[in-house]
Parts: C-alpha cells; sequence; structure tokens
C-alpha cells in the first residue's frame, strides 16, 4: 500500500491529468485537495480528450473512488455540469464521487468581486481565470465563507446567505459601482444545486483515512503549480491555495505522516498562464514553436499559454519545498526538432549573480537568466516508450535536469497518451 502526493513542479499545465491517469491504474482513490475549477487537466484515451476541472481524473477508470476534499472551493454549477458531460459521454459519476461537507463554495458574488477588482487593478491585473476562486478562499479565511455543508442546510444557508449578499452587494455597489444580487434568486438557484449534490457529501477526512487503515493506495491529485501556490509561488501573481504537497495534508484532512511518496510534474521547458515573472519567457520564434508544437493553449480559459526555456533553480526549489521523491518529465517529444535547446541554471540581477530562485517579485521581473547549452536531438521520440530507444542527445538532457534537480526521475512522457510513457520505476 501507498499513498502518493502529485504536484506541478512550474506554473501549472505540467501535465498532471495524464500522470495521474496514468498512476489510477494502481489506485484505490483519488482525491483533489485545492484549488476549483481554474484547474483543466487533460487526459486522453484511445481518441477521447477529456478535461478534467473539479473531478479527480480518476473519474475516468471504473471502479475508483474519487473525492473532492476539503480544501477544494467548488462552483456547484461547474461541479454539476461537469458530471452530467461526463454522464453524456458514457462515464459513471454515482457512488464513486465524494464530496466534502468542509469544501467551501463559489458563490456569484465571488465572480462579480474577482471581474471588479481584476478591472480596477490594469495592468496589474494577476490574470486570472475569471473563476471566482480569490474571493472564495478569502472568505473561507475571513471566516464567513459558505461550506457544502451549509448549503445543503437550507436554513443555515439562507442565514449566512443574507448577511454575505448584504455585505457584498455593499462592496459591489460603493467600491465598484458594479451590480449585486438579489436575495432570493441566488437563494433559489442554489436550493436547485443543493438538491444535485447532497447524496454525494460525507465526512471525506475519515473516509480516505479508513481507506488508508485498509490499505487501499490513495492517490493525492493536485491543481496548479508550485509557483503559483499562495505561500511559496511569485506572489501575488499565484492562485489562492497550496498547491504543493502540504496542501494535500491539509485539504484532505490526512496527516503528514501517512504519506509515502511525493511525485513532481515536471514539464520538459516552462510554461505559464495570467501575469507575473517568467525569467525564462521566450517571446521569439521559439516561444512560438514551443507554443504550437506543444499546443500550450489553456485547458480552462483557451489563452495562449506563455513558453520558455526549462528554469532549473525554479524547478529545484519546487523540489525542496514539496519534498519530491519521484519526477515525471513531461512533454519531451515537443522538443524533438530543436537544433539548440537551453537550461537556465542561474540569475544575474544588478550584477549580482543569484543560483537560488530569488523571493522578490522585482529581481525575479528584472533578472536576466543564465543559460548553459545543449544540441538538440533532432530526431522523433513521439510514443517511445522504452529509455534505451531514446537518442543519446535526449539522454543527455534528462540526465542533465535530474542533476540540477536532484531527484530521480521515474516517469518520462513523450506524449499525450497513456501508452507513450517510459516508466523507469513503478512508484506505487
Ligand atoms: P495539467 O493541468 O497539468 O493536467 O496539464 P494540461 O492538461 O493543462 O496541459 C498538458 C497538455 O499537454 C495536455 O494537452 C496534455 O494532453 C498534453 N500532454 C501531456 N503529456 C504530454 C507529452 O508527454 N507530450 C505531449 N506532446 N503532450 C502531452
Ligand atoms: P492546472 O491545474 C495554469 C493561474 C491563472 C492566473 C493565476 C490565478 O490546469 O495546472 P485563479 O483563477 O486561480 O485565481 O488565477 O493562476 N492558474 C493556472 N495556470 N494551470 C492551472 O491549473 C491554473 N489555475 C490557475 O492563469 O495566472
Ligand atoms: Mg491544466
Amino acid at each position: 500500500m501507498s499513498n502518493i502526493i502529485v504536484t506541478g513542479a512550474q506554473w501549472g499545465d505540467e501535465g498532471k491529468g495524464k500522470i495521474v491517469d496514468l498512476l489510477t491504474i494502481d489506485a484505490d482513490y483519488i482525491v483533489r485537495y485545492q484549488g476549483g475549477h481554474n484547474a483543466g487537466h487533460t487526459v486522453v484515451i484511445g481518441n477521447k480528450e477529456f478535461i478534467l476541472h473539479l473531478i479527480p481524473s480518476g473519474i475516468l477508470h471504473p471502479g475508483k473512488k474519487c473525492v473532492i476534499g476539503n480544501g477544494v472551493v467548488i462552483d456547484p454549477h461547474a461541479l454539476i455540469t461537469e458530471i452530467d458531460a461526463l454522464k453524456e459521454r458514457g462515464i459513471e459519476v454515482k457512488d464513486n464521487l465524494f464530496i466534502s461537507g468542509r469544501a467551501h463554495i463559489i458563490m456569484p458574488y465571488h465572480r462579480a468581486i474577482e471581474k471588479e477588482s481584476e478591472k480596477l487593478k490594469g495592468s496589474l491585473r494577476i490574470g486570472t481565470t475569471g473563476r471566482g476562486i480569490g474571493p472564495t478562499y478569502a472568505d473561507k479565511m475571513a471566516r464567513v465563507g459558505i461550506r457544502v455543508a451549509d448549503l445543503i442546510d437550507s436554513e443555515v444557508f439562507k442565514d449566512k446567505l443574507k448577511i454575505n449578499i448584504q455585505e457584498m452587494n455593499y462592496f459591489l455597489d460603493k467600491l465598484y459601482s458594479a451590480k449585486g444580487f438579489i436575495l432570493d434568486d441566488v437563494y433559489n438557484e442554489y436550493m436547485g444545486y443543493a438538491e444535485r449534490l447532497r447524496n454525494f457529501v460525507v465526512d471525506t477526512s475519515l473516509l480516505i483515512n479508513k481507506a488508508i487503515d485498509e490499505g487501499k493506495n490513495v492517490l493525492f491529485e493536485g491543481a496548479q503549480g508550485t509557483h503559483l501556490d499562495v505561500d511559496h509561488g511569485t506572489y501575488p501573481y499565484v492562485t489562492s491555495s497550496n498547491a504543493t504537497a502540504g496542501g494535500a495534508c491539509t485539504g484532505t484532512g490526512v496527516g503528514p505522516t501517512k504519506i509515502d511518496r511525493v511525485l513532481g510534474v515536471v514539464k520538459a521547458y516552462t510554461t505559464r498562464v495570467g501575469s507575473g515573472p517568467f525569467p525564462t519567457e521566450l517571446k521569439d520564434k521559439t516561444g512560438e514553436f514551443l507554443r504550437e508544437r506543444g499546443r500550450e493553449y489553456g485547458a480552462t480559459t483557451g489563452r495562449p499559454r506563455r513558453c520558455g526555456w526549462f528554469d532549473a533553480p525554479a524547478t529545484s526549489y519546487a523540489a525542496k519545498v514539496n519534498g519530491f521523491t519521484d519526477i515525471a518529465l513531461t512533454k519531451l517529444d515537443v522538443l524533438d526538432d530543436l537544433e539548440e535547446i537551453k537550461i537556465c541554471t542561474g540569475y544575474m540581477y544588478n550584477g549580482r549573480r543569484y543560483d537560488e530562485l530569488p523571493s522578490e517579485l522585482k529581481i525575479l521581473e528584472g533578472c536576466e537568466p543564465i543559460y548553459e547549452s545543449l544540441e538538440g536531438w533532432k530526431v522523433s521520440t513521439s510514443g517511445i516508450s522504452r529509455y534505451d530507444d531514446l537518442p543519446q542527445k535526449a539522454k543527455a538532457y534528462i540526465n542533465r535536469l535530474k542533476e540540477l534537480i536532484s531527484v530521480e526521475i521515474t516517469i518520462i512522457s513523450t506524449g499525450f497518451r497513456r501508452d507513450e510513457t517510459i516508466t523507469l520505476r513503478k512508484i506505487f
């Protein structure tokens, strides 16, 4: 038995969906622990593509149990839409999904506040997904949030909603001159959602802990990535949750002593969506090449992803704050046609060299990356599933990354399909 956390090592979209789908084969429970439907996890099975936003990617495997933990924020309308869309495609979502009563609910005023706040920030906007994630977590911390357990108790829900709507309408009107919400409309809409979701709600912490006691394998599916983590990321250009491994414990109610391995999903280059510092960003033809070849367009918002070279100090920082025991290296095949491949090994700022990722936004925004250059392999690695079949120069690139991150690479992904994978060591 093993309990494994999977987290993104960069700025999200590292290919967590594909890796989680792969590992699900050996898992009994697949658990989301933070974030919300800002996530977009792509899984390709045969010629069918699925993009999961809130429901763990494990749902695509019959017989696996999927859990939305307390650390997740849930937009009930988005969740119901996702359940219905899966059912329409023949995926069962019934007694295989469990939702924590402690998870917080995204309300329409959260989306409205976020929209107005982003508008007001102008060029300083975060470039959020517009899903109301930040304001919902803000309410959670301010202890005025509405939880799933409140939603399914109509009296409690109405009492909380009444106070919140009063306050939010005041904000919207006075601060942003924006339209507020009508209590009864929101109440009636959400009571409909409550009925649809009621039967999924349980104490998921007890459920997962029991499963662990029974020797089941639990896979914790992170959303976003280390540098979008509210504590460890490029604050304030981050999301509002703990995307790093620690978030899996607080976001599910499973103690750290129960965790066996932490797998970091690392893209063979770097991408980022939204605003914020990105030292190795390429605004040239190579950046465009990576975007097109890697199909780097947001799985949630469709926005083009910013692309750049591999950033070793940023990834090795991620290895430390997550405590990675393993790495899954993804999208190696995207680099196939390049003459030259660069790796950032440090940064220069004001004449000083930084070997570690600086925490100061000013330095991250103004620094020049220091690169070392490797020769491209210029042959296709697409779909390779045996390490020995990789070209020598691709092995050299992988080995250099391993050296710089100081973590074992146990999975190498060479395409978006399940079988386009090299498994060097089974991690369950
Ligand atoms: P996530 O948010 O971390 O789950 O990643 P996304 O699904 O948002 O983005 C990753 C994209 O890369 C998806 O379109 C995947 O189908 C695709 N992908 C994953 N692994 C590989 C790979 O090894 N090679 C290629 N070419 N595409 C991949
Ligand atoms: P997955 O799980 C990439 C980014 C947004 C924005 C910032 C804050 O698919 O890797 P938010 O709506 O969360 O308040 O936006 O975070 N962001 C992501 N970027 N992948 C994601 O998820 C993301 N989820 C949020 O673009 O910059
Ligand atoms: Mg994604």
